[in-house]
């Protein structure tokens, strides 16, 4: 496994892959590894010949009062892990190798979809998410992108940049990674208490509890309510509980597939999770 800090240095390392005509994966993350970026990368060595990884926290996706400087810089662990799951190529720039010298004159919006959910508290990230997306894609020339369905929201912003811009990649979004209890893997979950951990599994369960109840017949906004109020009863701050179609239009009923969403903080750690519900099965 190599690591790439320069985008001269990736165009190097990659130039036979691309000249063989070998299909390249990628994986966007900003390192803090943990199992499910790992399972991103599992997903990509199925099937492509190289496997990249990009890890780059990119500081045009934090808002002014967010932890970009805090955020965890984990490389020599990051590349531990990833060369346990057959990694080809770490690319890992600063923050001048991505941006360079001058000013960004350049945004990309992807405007209705990135408004709310998780885009009504921070304004701008999705721009800085798609603006460094594509910087990406450009640089590593992708044939697969993959994405964990745990930032749903993320993943259909891209999917929807990618059709609308005619990207020449395939975006996979990749299945959510559990702990046993039900808990979604995040790199948050280390900021919870010991109380708070073994009370975030309620965002599953009252997930579940709504799928039930959604395919028992109840209303979609009373299956809303009932999840509010069961984390608000268990100590939980509720941010949204949403239901979205795949591509995040708003829907009133259960008359077709939707996604439920979630954000709720334990403390201070917000935690997100979402759940599809098939309308056929
Ligand atoms: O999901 C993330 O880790 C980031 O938003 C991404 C896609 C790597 C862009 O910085």
């Amino acid at each position: 496994m190599k690591t790439e800090t320069t985008i001269q240095g990736l165009s190097a390392s990659l130039s036979s892959a691309r000249q063989s005509r070998k299909t390249i994966g990628f994986v966007p993350t900003m390192g803090n590894l943990h199992q499910g970026h790992l399972n991103l990368v599992r997903e990509a060595r199925k099937i492509c010949d190289v496997v990249v990884v990009s890890i780059f926290v990119n500081p045009i996706q934090f808002g002014p009062n967010e932890d970009f400087d805090s955020y965890p810089r984990t490389l020599e662990q990051d590349s531990n892990l990833l060369a346990d799951v057959g990694c080809d190529i770490i690319f890992a720039p600063s923050v001048e190798q991505m941006y360079g010298k001058n000013k960004r004159l350049t945004t990309i919006s992807v405007s209705e979809i990135t408004n709310d959910l998780c885009g009504a508290q921070r304004p701008g990230h999705f721009d800085g998410v798609a603006v460094v997306v594509t910087k990406l894609f450009n640089i590593v020339q992708p044939n697969f992108a993959f994405f964990g369905q745990k930032d749903y929201q993320q993943l259909a912003v891209i999917k929807q940049m990618v059709q609308d811009l005619n990207m020449p990649i395939e975006v996979i979004g990749v299945p959510i990674t559990r702990a046993e209890d039900g808990l979604a893997l995040s790199s948050r979950n280390g900021y919870l208490s010991e109380e708070h951990r073994a009370t975030a599994p309620a965002i599953y369960k009252a997930l579940k509890a709504a799928e039930t109840d959604l395919k028992n017949g109840q209303a979609l906004t009373d299956v809303l309510a009932q999840i509010r109020a069961d984390l608000t009863a268990q100590g939980f701050e509720v941010d949204y509980v949403e239901a979205r179609s795949p591509m995040l239009q708003t829907v009133e009923q259960f008359d077709q597939d939707v996604v439920l969403f979630v954000a709720a903080k334990l403390g201070k750690t917000r935690l997100i999770d979402n759940l599809q519900v098939s309308h056929s099965a």
